[in-house]
């Protein structure tokens, strides 16, 4: 059979996922291609992760760029079936929840192409994150549902979904941490920020309703400028982040403080050579929550709620909210070294990629595909 396997890429969180991915395709000598949809196209939001990964150029650049939801979400559509007609996968991979993921399940399932979705089931029942949506509205049309823990079979059988189209697989990013961990830490970012390993914290903040309003935004600045005064804050700035920043006074006065360090987004490396040596992260991101509890590093999620709560149930994460008391609180006890202790979970092994292929083989093997 010469059609290809196609996994669909597009923005930063997707690519630690989609790199073990295709390398374990490859190994079993099966034609798979990456297409990137273009939502992120800065340099530093894509390219670096390519290279710092070891990944190969995609076979498509859609160039699809920003744009509010609907124009995003329709330029990924568009270009996608032209992409999917010509190419005519016998399987799309999508990944994550980011729009371009749910634009391509929409796109392929409507041309009768299996979908399989990694990362399935992950649910934050919060309908203010676009990204809830994406997975839920993903996961209702993809055929194949491939979940990172236990918690995300169980939404899915919740929701009706038949027990054997789920696969838990396990967390495919971690395979990219444990792959990667050694490289990053011959790089010296601490070094190179003038901060001193585990003496120091990360911070990451993106999330629309995080950044996007002010009273928010501000209160958990006011709290991280306090926190900054007995730990120095590194804090890699997401491009939406730093728009806000520009427009905020309190954006303004974070941007002065003499121990916090603003700097561009980081590659992958870069990043992982921070974190793994950090005494604390905060973040509103998904995917650090893991990376976090993979490293065994105290992690505060700065979000009322988590789609992830196998980081709080077994690992290093507490979801601490956006209150600014709490935020102080629970950093104190980081700093008194009560941060939270954790496990990794099982299946986060450096292994899931090749789970994914088996059960992907399995799942076209079954259907004469
Ligand atoms: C997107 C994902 C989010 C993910 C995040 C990781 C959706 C709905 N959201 O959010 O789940 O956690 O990526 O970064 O898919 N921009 C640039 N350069 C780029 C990309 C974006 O400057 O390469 C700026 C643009 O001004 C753009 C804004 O960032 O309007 C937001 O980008 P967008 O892709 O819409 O959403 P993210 O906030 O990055």
């Amino acid at each position: 059979m010469s059609h290809p396997i196609l996994t669909i890429v597009g923005a930063r969180p997707n690519f630690m996922k989609a790199a073990p991915v295709h390398r374990a395709f490859e190994a079993r000598g099966v034609a798979h291609h990456i297409i990137h949809t273009g939502q992120h196209y800065d340099d530093a939001m894509s390219k670096v992760f390519f290279d710092d990964l070891g990944m190969p150029k995609p076979a498509v650049y859609m160039g699809v760029g920003s744009g509010s939801h609907a124009v995003q979400t329709a330029n990924v559509m568009i270009g996608l079936e032209k992409v999917f007609l010509e190419h005519q996968p016998r399987m799309v991979n999508v990944v994550g929840d980011v729009n371009s993921t749910m634009a391509a399940a929409l796109v392929a399932t409507k041309l009768h192409i299996p979908v399989a979705h990694i990362e399935a089931g992950l649910r934050s029942r919060d309908w203010d994150m676009p990204e809830e949506i994406n997975r839920v509205v993903t996961d209702s049309i993809s055929d194949l549902l491939l979940t990172p823990s236990p918690d995300g079979d169980e939404n899915l059988l919740a929701e009706g979904k038949p027990r054997d189209a789920i696969v838990c697989v396990g967390n495919v990013m971690i395979d990219t941490l444990f792959m990667q961990l050694a490289r990053a830490k011959t790089i010296d970012m601490p070094g190179k920020l003038g901060v001193t390993p585990g003496e120091y914290a990360v911070l990451t903040m993106h999330r629309p309703s995080n950044v996007d309003d002010p009273v928010v935004f501000g209160r958990i600045l006011s709290a991280l400028l306090d926190v900054s005064e007995k730990l120095p804050l590194v804090f890699p700035v997401h491009p939406r982040t730093r728009k806000r920043m520009e427009e905020f006074e309190i954006g303004k006065r974070f941007e002065r403080a003499p121990n916090i360090r603003l700097v561009d987004p980081l590659g992958y490396l870069e990043f992982l050579s921070l974190t793994s040596r950090a005494k604390l992260v905060l973040t509103d991101s998904g995917g650090l929550q893991e990376e976090t509890t993979a490293l065994g590093i105290p992690c505060l999620t700065l979000r009322e709620n988590t789609e992830r709560p196998i980081t709080v149930d077994e690992g290093t994460n507490i979801v601490v909210g956006t209150d600014d008391a709490r935020i102080r609180e629970e950093a104190a006890k980081v700093l008194a070294g009560q941060g939270k202790a954790g496990r990794t979970p099982a299946l986060w092994d450096g292994k899931a990629a090749e789970r994914i292929v088996d059960a992907v083989l399995a799942f076209l093997e079954r259907r004469g595909r």
